[in-house]
């Protein structure tokens, strides 16, 4: 199973604009680009704090929807939103999801951040590719798109201007 790390971030690698959650600040080009980007996958990944963020546009799961995986130490507290095979939540770790959703016949999952799960995921050997949108965006501070020590080598596979804007979508391969 391919697993692509997806994200959009300012210049200088922030995730979120200072402490304001969410990715309303990315571009519209961006926006557009990210939803017709995630119908090539079966399944999602993502932290508990980015599910937060979007947790309006996904609940209540549907059965044409991507299975998707929401990393949290208390996955108790998530029983009501569960719907298994589609929302789940765990408390596993990243070698663990990959395994389980290998077994559930997964062939391309999205990792969406935030940067917990960028950094577990990394650490633990297991992106495929890493797709970034690069913002024309200064902020300074924010969320990181990593916050964990990395020394990960990537290989350049394209890039593209997004129509009618001046952010760039880089898609890169994880050296081993
Ligand atoms: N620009 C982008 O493309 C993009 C992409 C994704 C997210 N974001 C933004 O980034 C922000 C969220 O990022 P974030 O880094 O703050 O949070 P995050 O990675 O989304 O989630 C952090 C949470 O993950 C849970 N978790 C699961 N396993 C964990 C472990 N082993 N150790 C620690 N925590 C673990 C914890 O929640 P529990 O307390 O439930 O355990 C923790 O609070 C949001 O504002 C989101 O909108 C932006």
């Amino acid at each position: 199973m391919r697993i692509v790390l997806i994200v959009a971030q300012s210049l200088d690698g922030f995730i979120t604009c200072h402490e304001v959650p969410g990715v309303a600040w990315a571009s519209a080009a961006d926006q557009k680009w990210f939803r017709a980007t995630l119908s090539e996958f079966d399944a999602q990944v993502m932290a508990r704090a980015t599910f937060e963020t979007v947790r309006d546009q996904i609940l209540p799961a549907k059965p044409t929807d991507p299975t998707r995986i929401i990393m949290t130490r208390t996955p108790d507290r998530y029983t009501e939103d569960s719907a298994s095979g589609q929302l789940e939540f765990t408390a596993d770790l990243p070698g663990a999801i990959h395994h389980k959703l290998v077994d559930a016949g997964h062939k391309n999952c999205a990792l969406l951040g935030g940067s917990v799960a960028h950094d577990a995921f990394l650490t633990a050997g297991l992106v495929n590719e890493i797709w970034v949108t690069i913002e024309p965006r200064i902020f300074g501070q924010g969320t990181p798109v990593v916050r964990m020590k990395q020394d990960q080598r990537l290989e350049l596979m394209d890039h593209q201007r997004l129509p009618e804007s001046d952010s760039i979508v880089a898609r890169y391969r994880v050296l081993p």
